[in-house]
């Protein structure tokens, strides 16, 4: 009767669901374990060298926009003048930099608000007025050290993995 086959319809309802969740969740336990090949190629050599300090470039890191800046003496004094527990997202630039090079700042070029390219590693581009990068989308402010100090973002630029392969160079990944 009528019941009967309602009880029916819910099982088969509930089977069904199972089976989709078991599709789901394969494709993403595949891109949590990148092969150890694929991680190697999506390593970013960049060379320091022709960046002087004020000057910055833009490079790519996995696809996503990597700014690659070296800080003045200026830079450096007003990023580290700032008590990191008046930030939204307190860091010092030490703890954002590596190996005592607190010149040599390395971040991705990705708003942490919705993913916009921030100005300011480009020749003459806006800093915004905190002097790091200015997010033109939504008006997020950065400082030297790529900290979020103004607008809707509410982390700073994110810092990728990297280290130092000689004076001049930075492995990125
Ligand atoms: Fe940068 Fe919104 S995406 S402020």
């Amino acid at each position: 009767d009528g019941v009967r086959r309602r009880d029916f319809i819910n099982v088969a309802a509930v089977s069904f669901a199972g089976v989709g969740a078991v599709g789901v969740v394969l494709p993403l336990i595949d891109q949590m374990n990148p092969s150890a090949d694929v991680l190697a190629l999506a390593s970013t050599e960049v060379d320091l060298s022709a960046i002087q300090p004020g000057q910055a470039i833009k490079t790519t890191f996995r696809s996503q926009p990597l700014f690659v800046r070296q800080l003045t003496e200026k830079e450096i004094a007003e990023a580290d003048k700032v008590d990191p527990s008046t930030l939204r997202d307190p860091q010092t630039l030490a703890e954002r930099t590596v190996d005592g090079k607190k010149q040599w700042l390395i971040t991705m070029g990705v708003c942490t608000h919705l993913g916009c390219v921030p100005l300011g590693a480009g020749e003459g581009e806006n800093r915004g007025e905190f002097g790091g990068y200015f997010c033109p989308c939504h008006g997020s402010s950065y400082d030297t050290a790529a900290r979020i100090r103004k607008g809707p973002a509410p982390k700073n630029l994110e810092v990728p993995k990297y280290s130092f392969t000689s004076d001049t160079a930075i492995l990125v990944g």
